[in-house]
């Protein structure tokens, strides 16, 4: 039967500025019993945050222009950690945007498990290699919003490429502003520049758009041979992380979800108003998530759904929660709640979920089918996060 919990004193806020909400944490079971009830329930949820918060991809004006992912250039090859692995970068277009592909595979790969990821900062900032073109396209926190070639490998910290091939795993990344810049512009720019009206209420937020963005390169990426497209990861940090859970709800391809830090909009419940809130999230960026969701500004109790159950929609398929002790801005109490809160799902679906019932110390990873982390230190991707990312994923994908 449909459990009624009560998660009141689970969704205490952390902060002296946050309110009690005194709702309930909606039940993602509600109104089922059995496990073949369950694909009925996951569309009505995932309908749900399609509706009301990320929005509804405007698939029919897309296939009217015949929008798809095409290849524009197979791009060069090059072999790098000493002939360990092939560094790889092709074109590919998409609504008459071009992606700059980076892919880097282990040597002689075939139908390789691979981690797709969009970056922050371009493709460049990935990994210090004169061969990887700087973006034209606009960024963040640049002077004239343009990219330059000192910023070469200076995200490399965040991204484990090597032990990523070491495991035998491919990555495969991409600049997200390429699909739509990370500004609120009314959509005029990005994809969103093919089609001739702007977004209704209920449709898709950049948020949206980025996830779309993705399962189209999946769609590339299942005619590559040397990827196994059945054992793609999405994986994404931060307001990337919170794409990639939407992408992993909407696209039951992907094969496991990774979400870094994801907080507000992400992993973290909304009804905790703990650290970032629904009204912070859609004052600061209006153009993240679709117009309806400012309805539930200060008004978190009157979601039809809260985060756990975005965690839900990803159910059999493995998910990592992860979360940083220091990041309080993306509530890690909040991220580990919704991953304890979807373990009802998994459990229905003869799944483990997540074996943790407490949240864990610091730096004490939990991994069952949904896997957690709070580990030390703040906001950001680190060789922790990795190593945990690899062994999950090495026990799901590889069977090790
Ligand atoms: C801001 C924002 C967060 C987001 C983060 C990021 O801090 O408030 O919601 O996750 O940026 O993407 O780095």
């Amino acid at each position: 039967a449909a459990q009624t919990f009560n998660p009141r004193d689970d969704i205490k806020p952390k902060d002296e500025e946050s309110t009690v909400s005194n709702d309930r944490l909606p039940d993602p079971l509600s109104g089922i019993e059995s496990p073949a009830e369950w694909p009925a329930r996951r569309e009505q949820i995932r309908q749900l945050f399609a509706t009301e918060m990320f929005g509804n991809v405007p698939t029919d004006k897309l296939n009217a222009i015949k929008v798809k992912v095409k290849v524009k250039d197979q791009g060069t090859r090059k072999s790098i950690f000493g002939g360990k692995a092939t560094m790889w970068q092709p074109v590919v277009t998409l609504a008459g945007r071009d992606l700059q592909l980076l892919i880097f595979l282990p040597s002689e790969s075939k139908d390789t498990p691979a981690f797709l990821a969009y970056n922050f900062h371009g493709n460049h900032t990935v990994l210090d290699d004169v061969d990887i073109p700087v973006t034209e396209h606009w960024v963040r926190n640049k002077p004239g919003n343009r990219a330059s070639a000192q910023d070469r490998g200076n995200g490399a910290s965040r991204w484990a490429v090597e032990k990523i091939i070491d495991h035998g795993f491919a990555l495969v990344t991409l600049y997200y502003g390429d699909v739509d810049p990370d500004f609120d512009d009314g959509f005029a720019n990005g994809v969103h520049a093919a089609l001739a009206d702007k977004p209704a209420g209920d449709q898709w937020g950049s948020i949206a758009t980025w996830a779309w963005g993705l399962s189209r390169v999946l769609d590339y990426l299942e005619t590559v041979p040397e990827i196994d497209e059945q054992r793609v990861a999405v994986m994404g940090h931060s307001r990337l992380g919170k794409t990639a859970l939407w992408a992993g709800a909407n696209d039951e391809r992907f094969a496991l979800v990774i979400s870094n830090n994801s907080g507000c909009g992400g992993a973290a419940l909304s009804r905790r108003r703990s650290g970032e809130t629904v009204a912070r999230i859609n004052t600061a960026f209006p153009h993240w998530f679709c117009k309806n969701f400012a309805h539930y500004n200060d008004n978190e109790a009157q979601l039809p759904f809260d985060q756990h159950m975005l965690i839900a929609l990803m159910a059999p398929r493995p998910v990592y929660v992860a979360s940083a002790v220091e990041d309080t801005w993306a509530d890690p109490e909040g991220e580990f709640l919704s991953a304890k809160h979807a373990t009802p799902v998994y459990q229905l679906l003869g799944s483990e979920g997540l074996p943790a019932k407490e949240m864990p110390a610091v730096d004490q990873p939990s991994q069952g089918s949904i896997g957690y982390h709070v580990r030390s230190g703040g906001h950001g991707v680190t060789d922790f996060d990795w190593t945990e990312y690899l062994k999950f994923s090495s026990k799901h994908l590889l069977n090790k």
